[in-house]
């Protein structure tokens, strides 16, 4: 899907770069191929360099500026790190895509594992949002795009803390964008359905329909400055449309249904 001049124009208008986490991989990647065909700039972070460098390779094809950050978000440092590493860019949005699921009983998680996931999805966000939102508010315009899920909206039992990480996303992104929208600031909250990306295999799901992160990419930019949260792709539509009607305990079951399917796998391999 290409991007349309008329977005390609608004993207811009935000500023000259984009600064993207989880840009080596999946729905951060996308993103980050449809802002470098806008024609911006594009600051690319992650932990995997081998994947970050294909990902900078691959942008090459577009007449964009590219730099590269390798940086291990759960690490506090690492987080203060790419912040003094983009001072001098002129950035105007901000793309919280880096993140990661864990999945299972919650008595058995590991409890480093699932504080390095606190770190990642809700810490290291926290930092880069607090930054951006305030060097946005000050220049009176920005944009702000943050990754939550449709499991952030209720309780999801056997990836019960995964869920809460993005519960507190889905939660900042919309008070952020109403505190900020008034400054000029565009924040976004995209919250997907199941992605066919790297994700499913590090959190230990067995996803059965998803979508690519091709189809989502899109619709998640399309969003911004239209919509304060956007379902991208018709799965995370239909899946969160066809829990509407429930009440939010009723909901909080029928998610034990669906990720105790996902998660099957791992309590017969036990
Ligand atoms: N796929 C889905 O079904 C789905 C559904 C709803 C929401 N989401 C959310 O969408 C976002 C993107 O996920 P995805 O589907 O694109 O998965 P993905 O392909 O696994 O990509 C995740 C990205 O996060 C980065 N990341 C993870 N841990 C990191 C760390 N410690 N430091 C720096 N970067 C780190 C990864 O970088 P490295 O590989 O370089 O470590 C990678 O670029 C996540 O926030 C996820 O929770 C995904």
């Amino acid at each position: 899907m290409a991007v349309s001049a008329s977005l390609k124009k608004r993207l811009r208008s935000y500023g000259p770069w984009a600064i993207v986490t989880g840009a080596s991989s999946g729905i951060g990647r996308e993103i980050a191929e449809r802002l470098a065909e806008a024609g911006l700039n594009l600051v690319l972070v992650g932990r995997n360099e081998k994947a970050l460098d294909e990902a900078r390779a691959s942008l090459e094809a577009y007449d964009a500026g590219i730099q590269v950050l390798y940086a291990d978000l759960s690490q506090r440092k690492e987080v203060e790190k790419v912040i003094q590493q983009v001072e001098g860019l002129d950035i105007g949005l901000y793309v919280a895509s880096a993140g990661f699921g864990t999945s299972g009983e919650f008595v058995k998680s590991s409890l480093e594992d699932e504080l390095n996931m606190l770190e990642v999805n809700c810490t290291a966000l926290f930092i880069l949002t607090h930054h951006f939102a305030k060097l946005f508010q000050e220049r009176g315009k920005g944009g702000i795009i943050l990754l939550s899920s449709i499991v952030g909206f209720q309780g999801a039992p056997y990836a019960a803390h995964y869920a809460a990480t993005k519960a507190y996303v889905q939660s900042l992104g919309e008070a952020l964008a109403v505190e900020l929208g008034s400054a000029g600031v565009k924040v976004l909250t995209a919250a997907p359905g199941p992605v066919n990306t790297g994700f499913g295999d590090r959190a230990k799901m067995q996803m059965g329909q998803a979508l690519k992160p091709a189809d989502v990419g899109l619709p998640i930019l399309k969003a911004l400055g239209r919509k304060n949260t956007v379902l991208p792709g018709f799965l995370s539509k239909f899946l969160v449309g066809s829990l509407s009607m429930l009440p939010r305990w009723g909901k909080v079951r029928v998610m034990k249904l669906v990720m105790g399917g996902m998660t099957k796998h791992q309590r017969s391999a036990a």
